[in-house]
């Protein structure tokens, strides 16, 4: 029976409480399609540090990919702890220390009742933004100059490299390629006003040629988000630096029903991956078992996906649909009345169904 093999990183608020549920709804499929998840519980998160003052160690990071075929993140961040210093100490680290460089983010309006935008379905809802996920605003270059003074100056520089865009944009492009209801890439980007950004223009100019068949457009980030709330269903596939690809996801979590659904997976193809639910930690509704964990289970889904066990990633897919187009959860955040368990419990159950 194949074996793999989950390092779960729960982190903070109600991380770990919805990665157990994910995982055990990963199991339930795993079960049925005749694979086997064994999954390491890894401490690591805000609780950790204040204890120990340990972030994830060096030793660890580099045992990730040898050791693990696939890392579940549940959420990290927490009030405790100086904003920003946990997400990078253990997100952004396993993302640049893995060389996870692409953010695939799915936006996808499983049932329409969750869709905020007026009679919109979810065959207009359904696309999938590319993210770049190693540069930009993200590097931490840059710093503040005579802090705290008259004179202080801040700067944070937004990088890209050649390298960066194209592995980005050439991932975008086999996305569009490979699934067939998609044909269009749209690139977005604020390239008028950031002239760096031409690299991406000019990069995806130059790697479209490649793919004749498909479409290209183009959209800055300022247009993209207005059009995604107007017309949803003319993007098919995006591909946007990691910032704007930061908030432009937040928005796309909206039309598809909210962060209680909306998951991603960060990719290095053929290597190690991450996958985690997009929202936060939510801390105050830790250990209360109300946090919804679909988004972490659809997390999990694309876990399933990523490490090829495609049948049972569908199977998966399928029962998140169920539940929610059956609305036997009435509302997808903290006030649906149902337990984070009792959550994982209707999917399984939908599991068993099929
Ligand atoms: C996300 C999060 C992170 C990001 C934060 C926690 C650093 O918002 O995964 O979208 O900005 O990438
Ligand atoms: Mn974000």
């Amino acid at each position: 029976m194949a074996e793999y093999r989950i390092a779960a990183i729960g982190g903070d608020g109600i991380g770990p409480e919805v990665t157990r549920e994910a995982l055990r709804c990963a199991r339930a499929v795993a079960e049925i399609h005749g694979f086997d998840l064994r999954v390491e519980d890894l401490p690591y998160g805000s609780d950790h540090y204040l204890a120990t003052g340990e972030f994830l160690p060096d030793a660890v990071l580099e045992s990730l990919p040898k050791d693990f075929d696939a890392i579940f993140l549940g959420a990290i961040g927490d009030p405790r702890i100086e904003p920003g210093l946990v997400e990078r100490q253990i997100i952004a680290r396993i993302r640049f220390g893995l060389d996870l460089y692409i953010n695939y983010r799915p936006i996808l309006l499983y049932s329409e009742h969750l869709c905020p935008l007026k009679g919109r379905r979810p065959e207009d809802v359904d696309m999938i933004v590319i993210r770049e996920n190693t540069e930009d605003a993200y590097t931490g270059l840059g710093g503040i100059f005579k802090r705290g003074t008259a004179d202080e100056i801040a700067v944070a520089e937004m990088i890209y490299s050649r390298k960066g865009c194209e592995r980005a944009v050439r991932y975008a492009f086999e996305v569009a390629r490979k699934v067939e209801r998609f044909k269009r890439v749209t690139l977005v980007d604020k390239a008028n006003a950031i002239r760096a950004q031409d690299i991406w223009t000019r990069t995806f100019a130059e790697v479209g040629a490649e793919y004749p068949e498909i479409e290209k457009d183009h959209a800055y980030i300022d247009a993209a988000c207005m059009w995604m709330v107007k017309n949803p269903d003319f993007f098919d596939v995006i591909v946007v630096p990691n910032l704007f690809g930061d908030i432009l996801t937040d928005l796309g979590a909206m039309i598809q029903g909210g962060m209680g659904v909306a998951a991603s997976a960060n990719l290095h193809p053929g290597r190690t991956s991450m996958f985690e639910p997009i929202h936060g930690s939510a801390p105050k509704y830790r250990d209360q078992n109300r946090a919804n964990p679909l988004a972490a289970i659809a997390a999990a889904q694309l876990m399933l996906e990523h490490i090829g066990e495609t049948a049972a990633s569908t199977h998966l897919e399928q029962a998140i649909r169920r539940v929610l187009v059956e609305r036997r959860l009435p509302s997808v955040d903290a006030r649906s009345g149902f337990g984070t368990d009792q959550i994982g419990d209707l999917v399984i159950a939908a599991i068993h169904e099929q």
